[in-house]
Order: C-alpha cells, then structure tokens, then sequence
C-alpha cells in the first residue's frame, strides 16, 4: 500500500478501504505520511465525498487512535450532547445541570473557542478558579456524586481528529461534510457517553449555512451512532442571530446565570428546554411531552440553578467573581426600524477582536470583554435607543463596525424558525 495510489483512488472517486483508511491515518500519525501528501487526500475527499460506509470506517479508526474515556464507573444513564458552534451560543452551561437534576448524567468535555465561534471551557473559566483540568478519578466521583460535570477534553482524545483538524483549517477542507461527521463523533464516541443529542447549528454565524448540507450531516452522524449503537439525534437549529443577548466569556456565563435564576431570553430558553426534553425523553425513556414538563419544573423550582452552583463548588470556582469588564460603551440606534438581522458571524469577529476569542491557539483572551445585546431580531428600535453594551478592555471599539452588524428597516421582516427540524 501506499499514499501515492490512495490518493490517486479518491482522486478518480473510488471508495477506499478499510484497510487504506487505517493505512492513512496511523502514516499520519507517525508522520510517515506528510502534511502535504494528506493535504492532497482531504482535497481529493473535500470535492469526491465518502461513502456512508467509508465515513463510519474513518470514524472508527480516528476514534481508536488514542484514549476512550471509560464511563462504566458511573451508575446511571449518561447523555451527552455537542453544538457545532455557534455565536452567544452557551446552551452547555444552562443545558447541563438541568439534565442533571431531571436526574440523568452530564459528564461531558467541551472545547475552547476558535475563529468567531466561543467554547464552553473559556467561558467557565471567566469564573474566578473554576478547574476544568480535572483526575479522570474526580471527574468519576463528581458525575456520581452531583450528576454533572464539564472539563476540557483531555490531550490524547482523538489524536487524529487534532491534527487533521489543525490541516483542515488552513487547507480549504472544513467543508466537508463526511470529514465533519468523522470528526464530531469520534470525539463524541470516544466520550464514554450512551446517547448524544446534536445541535446542528445552521445559518451564516455557523459552519453550514444551508439546510440541504445540514440534513446531509445530521443524517450522516445519526447513522454513524447507529453503527455504534449510540443512540443519536440531531436538532437542525437556526443561528441567523447570535443566541440570547451576550457574546464573550464573561458575560454569557452571567447570562446563563441569569437564565437558571428565571430570567429567561426566549430563543435561549426555547432552545434549551427544547434539546433538554430530548435528552431526558431518550435518556428515561419517556414521551417527549412529559420531558417537557419535567425540564420546566426543574428551571422553575431552581434545582437546576442549584445543581450549576453545586458544579462550580465542586470544581473549585467562586461564583461570586465573574470576570467582567468594567468598562462599558453604550451604543445607540441611528434610526428607528425594526431590527430585520444582527449578523451573527460579523459579531463573533468583532468580539473576537476585542480580544474574547483567539486568532492562534496560543492567544491569551480577555475573559471580561463582550457584547450585551438590549434588542433581538424581530424588536423595534427608536432612534438613540441603544442597541447594545460593549465590555471592552485593550482593544479597540469598532462603532461603525457594530452598528453595520444591524439591519434596521421600517418593514417587519419574516424570519425562519428557531428549530428547523429533528433528524433520527
Ligand atoms: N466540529 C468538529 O469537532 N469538527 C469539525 O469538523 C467541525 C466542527
């Protein structure tokens, strides 16, 4: 065997082996096969696809090439779930101790940010000494002690989906929907969960922007949990605007916050209780309506803000310190209208260069900077109203930048649906 052939075989649209696939990615790993010749292989895979079957083996190899987290120690149903990414997106930190205390288990990993997109780590960690860097033996006993967990995923998960994600990113290969299926669920098989609920984020502020694409992948991952034996739902969801009204670290756990105390955004609250139900429905076995019911009570009574406070307790943060700037621009509505679009992509980059999100890995951000949105899409604005808050810190405010983030117009615009459709 060899790459060149490989290469050669998806170059003229040819279906690759197991055995080729396994070939590939331990030459990779090893670096016997270089950046360059699995640069050509990602592009030939980018523009003549995978089959199902070729995708479920790229799968099961990428998720064999390290450690697997064994969950077989906790003792009770654990559910997972993963958003492709989107902006404001913090549906993890509301999502998880409310499907804790319904009773089933979060013991999840979670991502730091990159590009315009945030990650659930940084946002934790904007709570002053919060550990996301926990022993797998505490990570055990606080799953089985509160139900709920959530730390960085750990270094030797998924070995090749890093390094083949690192090339993807600079090489025009993201697109790809089979790539993109192999990559979210080798790392959500290797997690140890048995049942995971996929947001799959649709819209110009996310990775798809089109609903064709989207079903293509959720039908994609569902199939490749069913080939595990994991049972695997995807939510295609809208993320034409940024989700509830804060971007950035800081600011979005105080929203979530909020949120769990009863303060609800009603796109935020809608998408939560929504992929909640599903999670309990799958997780007890139970119809959907009575999940529904179970999930509101366990906001409304405040036992899923108690289960996040018990989470940060456990892991060391102190709730009462969140970073969060103290220097605040407020910015105001040139014109009356309603607000037709707040580009969700434009907002995450301008976030991103106040200094909340990362161009490299490496960038150190500013936890305490971010937007808070006073108007949503479908609002109505007067002129001088504001439109929104800015915690800024060392960069600068781009005002006109931000205030071109708006579509304000005298017509009321149609907008799509917050959940598009579930896919099983
Ligand atoms: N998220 C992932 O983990 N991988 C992708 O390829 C895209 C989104």
């Amino acid at each position: 065997m060899n790459i060149i052939d490989i290469i050669n075989k998806k170059k003229n649209k040819q279906t690759l082996t197991f055995e080729e696939l396994d070939y590939v990615i331990k030459g990779y790993l090893n670096d016997e096969i270089k950046d360059y010749q699995m640069s050509a292989l990602l592009m030939a895979i980018t523009i003549n696809g995978m089959s199902e079957e070729e995708t479920i083996n790229l799968t099961n190899i990428m998720l064999n090439s390290g450690d697997t987290i064994d969950l077989s120690e906790v003792n009770n149903i654990v559910v997972d779930k993963h958003s492709t990414g989107g902006v404001g997106d913090k549906t993890t930190l509301v999502l998880a101790p409310l499907v804790a205390a319904c009773g089933l288990t979060i013991a999840k990993m979670s991502g730091r940010g990159l590009g315009h997109t945030g990650g659930t780590i940084d946002k934790l960690e904007s709570i002053k000494d919060f550990k996301v860097d926990i022993s797998n033996e505490d990570f055990i006993k606080q799953v089985n002690e509160i139900n709920v967990a959530l730390v960085s995923q750990k270094d030797n998960l998924v070995p090749a989906d890093k390094l083949i994600y690192a090339l993807r990113d600079v090489t025009g290969t993201t697109s790809s929907i089979p790539l993109i299926a192999s990559s979210i669920m080798s790392k959500k098989l290797a997690s140890g969960a048995s049942k995971f609920v996929l947001d799959v984020k649709v819209g110009e502020g996310a990775l798809i922007d089109n609903l064709d694409d989207a079903r293509k992948l959720a039908k994609l991952m569902v199939k490749i949990g069913k080939a595990n034996n994991k049972e695997t739902i995807c939510v295609l969801t809208n993320m034409d605007e940024p989700l509830g009204c804060a971007i950035g670290n800081g600011v979005e756990v105080i929203e979530s916050i909020n949120f769990l105390k009863g303060n609800h955004v009603e796109d935020l609250y809608t998408l939560t209780t929504s992929l909640a139900a599903i999670m309990v429905s799958i997780g007890k076995d139970v119809g959907i309506r009575q999940a529904l019911i179970e999930v509101t009570e366990k906001l409304e009574n405040g036992e899923a803000y108690q289960k996040f406070l018990d989470m940060v307790s456990y892991q060391g943060g102190n709730i009462k310190e969140i970073e969060l700037s103290s220097k605040i621009h407020s910015i105001r509505s040139n014109k009356s209208g309603y607000i037709n679009r707040i580009d969700p992509l434009k907002i995450g980059n301008l976030v991103k260069q106040l200094g909340g999100g990362r161009t490299s890995k490496d960038d150190v951000i500013d936890l305490g900077v971010g937007f808070l949105l006073n108007k949503k899409v479908g609002d109505h604005v007067l002129e001088n109203e504001e439109l929104l808050k800015v915690y800024y810190g060392r960069g600068d405010i781009k005002i006109k930048d931000i205030i071109n983030c708006f579509e304000i117009d005298i017509i009321e615009k149609t907008q799509n649906p917050l959940i598009y459709e579930v896919i099983k």
